[in-house]
């Protein structure tokens, strides 16, 4: 018998497990994806069910074993200027539009926030952009914050350190002289760039208090795995952090239909936005 296959009891626990935690809708199609992330831990945490290991997890007041379902549990899915049409959007209409409203201030000011950020190449995708643009950074005071439920998602992209298959992903030759150092046989973003991001731990549906109000969201291929009601819920609590006239960027499979959120529908150049209402 193999004791990494789920059983239908079994597999609706872990269903369960994992809609409450991050949102996240696995149907009863998903046991493959069940059997080959949460399998490997089973004999590892010295459980022979995924239900003793869902319930092991629920028992465990540090929390660990939780995260580790969630590690395992996410599809981190990114690579580098992922769609292209977002970062042309943020380069050629977001950021100039909002650089010029503080025409007169001394230091600029630029927040953008990618919610869910997982391994980082979004984040360091629009510091590349920034930088492109704007040549240095020393005039300007420019935050990007990059959230994620998965604690290992987020320690690689703080390391900042990719390998050459990410890099073959998504990158020109050009911006990885341009924006990397080799360290080793990998490479690193470079100190300024990562001088202006920062990397937290955030559940998108517990709230996002400790997130300040930004200029641009970016919340792409996350909304996808959650029910309509989280996903109502999701945006409305990004909307929150978004003062009027702020932008959110979804992701190009992603729409807001049906949703009951304060923004509205525009495009540039083909590109599709949402500006706070
Ligand atoms: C497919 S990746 C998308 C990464 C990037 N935004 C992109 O478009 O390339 C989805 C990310 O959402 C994260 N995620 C899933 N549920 C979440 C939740 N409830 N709160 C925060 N992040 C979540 C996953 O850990 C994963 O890293």
């Amino acid at each position: 018998m193999n004791v990494n296959k789920v059983h239908s009891t079994d597999l609706a626990v872990v269903i369960e497990f994992v809609e409450k935690n991050c949102g996240i809708v696995l149907d009863d199609s998903k046991s493959y994806l069940v059997e080959s992330r949460l399998g490997p831990i089973l004999p590892i945490e010295g459980v022979s069910s995924y239900a003793q290991l869902i319930d092991k997890a629920y028992r465990e007041r540090s929390g660990k074993l939780k995260h580790k379902i969630i590690d395992s549990i996410t599809t981190n899915e990114t690579y580098f200027f992922r769609d292209h049409k977002p970062f042309e959007l943020l380069a050629h209409k977001l950021l100039p539009d909002i650089l010029e409203k503080q025409m007169d201030s001394n230091r600029p000011c630029v927040k953008i926030w990618s919610a869910a950020s997982s391994t980082g190449q979004e984040v360091y995708s629009i510091a590349m952009i920034l930088k492109e643009l704007l040549g240095n950074f020393y005039n300007h005071d420019l935050r990007i914050i990059g959230t994620d439920i998965s604690h290992a998602a987020l320690e690689i992209a703080s390391r900042a350190l990719y390998g050459r298959v990410e890099l073959s992903r998504g990158l020109t030759g050009a911006r990885l002289k341009r924006h990397f150092v080799p360290v080793d046989n990998l490479w690193r973003v470079n100190e300024d760039l990562r001088g202006i991001v920062a990397f937290h731990h955030l559940n998108l549906l517990s709230g996002t208090a400790t997130i300040p109000v930004q200029d641009v969201i970016f919340c792409r291929n996350v909304a996808f795995y959650f029910s309509k009601e989280n996903k109502q819920r999701l945006f409305s609590n990004i909307a929150q952090k978004l003062p009027a006239g702020g932008y959110l960027v979804i992701g190009s499979t992603e729409s807001l239909v049906g949703m009951d959120v304060p923004f509205e529908k525009k495009q540039f150049h083909g590109n599709i936005y949402y500006q706070r209402l």
